[in-house]
C-alpha cells in the first residue's frame, strides 16, 4: 500500500468465506446429477474460483477463460478482447461462469454471447461481487454474493493495475475520494 492510500474493509476474510459456503450449497443443489464445467474468467477470478470449488460437492470439470477490458485504467472501455479460449470442449455441457465482479456489464455479456455460439447445455453466472447500479448492458446473473454500491473495490483476486488481488478480503482504495 503506498503512503497515501487508504483502505476500508468492506468484506473480510470471514464474511467471505460464510458467502461462498452458501453460494456453493446452492450450486451444489442446483446442478445435482450434472458435472458442470466451472469457467472462471482470469485473471480476477482465481481466489474465489479456488474456494468455491473445494466447497461446491460434485464432480466438475475446471477450466479457464482470459478477457479483458480494463487495460491499466480502472474504468471500463466497453471493449471486450479474447485472450485465451476454454480449452475443454463445452458443447453438450452445463457451464457455470465464475467471476469476481460485476460491473458495467460489458464482460459478462460478452461472454454469454461467445459461449452460447458453442453450444453449451446451459450457461449460469456466478459473481461474487455485484455493482449493479453500474451496469451499462442486461445481464442475468444466477449466483450473486455481494451486493455492492459504486466505489474501487481490491482484493480477493479484485486488482487496482494488477496491485492488491492478493490481499484476504474485499477492501475499497482512497474511500474518502468517493470511489474511483
Ligand atoms: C474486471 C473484473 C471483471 C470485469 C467486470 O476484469 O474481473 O472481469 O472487470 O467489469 P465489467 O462488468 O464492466 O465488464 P478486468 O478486465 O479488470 O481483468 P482482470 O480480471 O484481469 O482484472
Ligand atoms: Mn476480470
Ligand atoms: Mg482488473
Amino acid at each position: 500500500m503506498s503512503d497515501n492510500s487508504q483502505i476500508k474493509v468492506v468484506f473480510s476474510p470471514e464474511e467471505i468465506q460464510r458467502r461462498v459456503r452458501e453460494l456453493a450449497e446452492q450450486i451444489t443443489s442446483d446442478f445435482a446429477g450434472q458435472e458442470p464445467i466451472m469457467l472462471g474468467v482470469l485473471k480476477g477470478c482465481f481466489i474465489f474460483l479456488s474456494d468455491l470449488v473445494r466447497q461446491v460437492d460434485l464432480p466438475l470439470e475446471i477450466d479457464f477463460v482470459r478477457l479483458a477490458s480494463y487495460g491499466s485504467s480502472d474504468t471500463s472501455s466497453g471493449r471486450v478482447q479474447l485472450v485465451k479460449a476454454p480449452e475443454i470442449s463445452i458443447k453438450g455441457r452445463p457451464v457455470l461462469v465464475v467471476e469476481d465482479i460485476i460491473d458495467t456489464g460489458n464482460t459478462l455479456k460478452w461472454l454469454v454471447e461467445y459461449l452460447e455460439g458453442m453450444q453449451p447445455s446451459s450457461v449460469n453466472l456466478c459473481v461474487l461481487v455485484d455493482k449493479a447500479e453500474r451496469r451499462e448492458v442486461e445481464v442475468e446473473v444466477d449466483y450473486v454474493g455481494f451486493k455492492v454500491p459504486d466505489g474501487f473495490l481490491v482484493g480477493y483476486g479484485l486488482d487496482f493495475d494488477e496491485r492488491f488481488r492478493f490481499l484476504p478480503g474485499i477492501y475499497e482504495l482512497n474511500p474518502q475520494r468517493g470511489g474511483a
